[in-house]
């Protein structure tokens, strides 16, 4: 049986600078990279050149025939030191919207995708009080040269887990392990949020702007269900309650989360854990997107931003892709507005602190000739976008 997706779904597929580009020596990942005890398995080092060779990106998301590629921009490279621009890095990312535009892919940008110039982590990064003023500024004078080229602007990539896993659980920079500098690191981001909205729309009038969070479905057990609460009360409300009036909210879900009274534990003995160490669980993209929805009083159209499994099972992939698309599929059945779906990603690429193990791409990437060769689940994803049905 064939079931349609409405006309007008948005098809794409995503990538993040500090994760394809390479060579993004002056932001605050590349440090935590190279720091002793971090827990980083490898540097991000070339990556996969994409600062070099965006024109192969682009002609790979352009022969998967996708409506969308969601990339972001390297804060870093365009205010390298405080208040100091970069002419070349901002025509950079100009000539990337314009040959997705003229290859009739719309540019989805992200502001902010976890990376952030040493300069702004040195004033103590998220958690202090200038941030989201900081972030501000960055937005609007990026917003202002990019205008022509944005189809829609995401302010802030999962904001929640580099809150969590940078202030509290020290897994990600400034590597962090305090529950109060979490907090303000989560209130920064809130802050920071509004006012990018607010700078995007006024240097980019009539740009549709949204906030990504990275959601999971939660399953408690034993009586974990106030847990739970404790758990959605840090890492997924107070962003969302900061979404009023937002033109889309981006959902980005993986996977599940089993939840004892104590916090996460293990998942089923019988579960098929990833490479990422979570659940292999496609029906998560579903239930996030209808807690999304119906948190938000319907009022904010839902977007898929990611959506994606790490695994070298290609066969598993397209499986994976294929159960969460039947779950869009009756959320669109049941009246919720879900305007596009978002792979996670074009490319194997650098997994932050899992180094490059993890393999989410569509394209294969290799490691010594940055060479770019589609998989057969790249077909497959493209056969359902062109057919706009599963
Ligand atoms: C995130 C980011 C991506 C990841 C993806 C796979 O969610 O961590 O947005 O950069 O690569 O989610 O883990």
């Amino acid at each position: 049986m064939t079931r349609p997706f409405p006309d007008g779904f948005e098809w794409g597929t995503a990538t993040a600078a500090h994760q394809i580009e390479g060579g993004n020596w002056n932001n605050d990942w590349w440090a935590w990279e190279h720091t002793p005890g971090s827990g980083c398995v490898e540097p991000s080092g070339d990556a996969c050149d994409s600062w070099h060779r965006w024109r192969d990106d682009v002609a790979l998301v352009r022969d998967l025939g996708m409506d969308t590629y969601r990339f972001s921009i390297e804060w870093s490279r365009i205010e390298p030191e405080e208040g100091e621009w970069s002419r070349a890095a901002i025509d950079h990312y100009r000539r990337i919207g314009d040959a997705l535009l003229e290859a009739g892919v719309r540019p989805v940008v992200t502001f902010h995708h976890f990376t952030s110039p040493r300069w702004f982590a040195a004033y103590g990064g998220w958690k202090d009080d200038g941030a989201a003023d900081r972030f501000a500024r960055f937005c609007e004078r990026a917003a202002r040269e990019l205008a022509p080229v944005l189809h829609r602007a995401c302010t802030l990539n999962e904001p929640n887990i580099v809150a969590m896993f940078g202030y509290v659980l020290g897994t990600f920079p400034p590597g962090g392990k305090d529950f109060a500098d979490g907090q303000r690191a989560i209130q920064g981001f809130c802050d920071a949020h509004r006012k990018a909205v607010d700078a995007i729309r006024g240097a980019a009038p009539g740009v549709p702007v949204g906030l990504t969070l990275s959601m999971n479905e939660f399953h408690a057990v034993d009586g974990g269900d106030t847990m739970v609460e404790q758990i959605r009360s840090v890492m997924e409300d107070p962003f969302l309650d900061v979404t009023d009036g937002d033109d889309f909210f981006g959902v980005q879900s993986y996977s599940r989360l089993v939840v004892g009274p104590g916090g996460p534990t293990d998942p089923p003995a019988d579960s098929l854990v990833l490479p990422m160490g979570y659940e292999y669980w496609p029906q998560a993209l579903a239930t996030t997107i209808r807690r999304a929805w119906d948190y938000t009083r319907r009022a904010v159209p839902i977007l898929v931003t990611e959506n994606g499994i790490g695994t070298g099972d290609d066969d598993l992939r397209v499986r994976y892709v294929e159960t969460a698309l039947g779950g869009v599929l009756d959320c669109l059945d049941d009246g919720v507005d879900v305007r596009g779906y978002t792979y996670w990603s074009l490319l194997d690429n650098f997994e932050w602190a899992h180094g490059y193990g993890p393999e989410f791409g569509l394209v294969a990437v290799d490691r010594a000739t940055f060479a770019r060769t589609p998989k057969p689940s790249a077909r497959w994803y493209a056969e359902v976008a062109a057919a706009n049905a599963l």
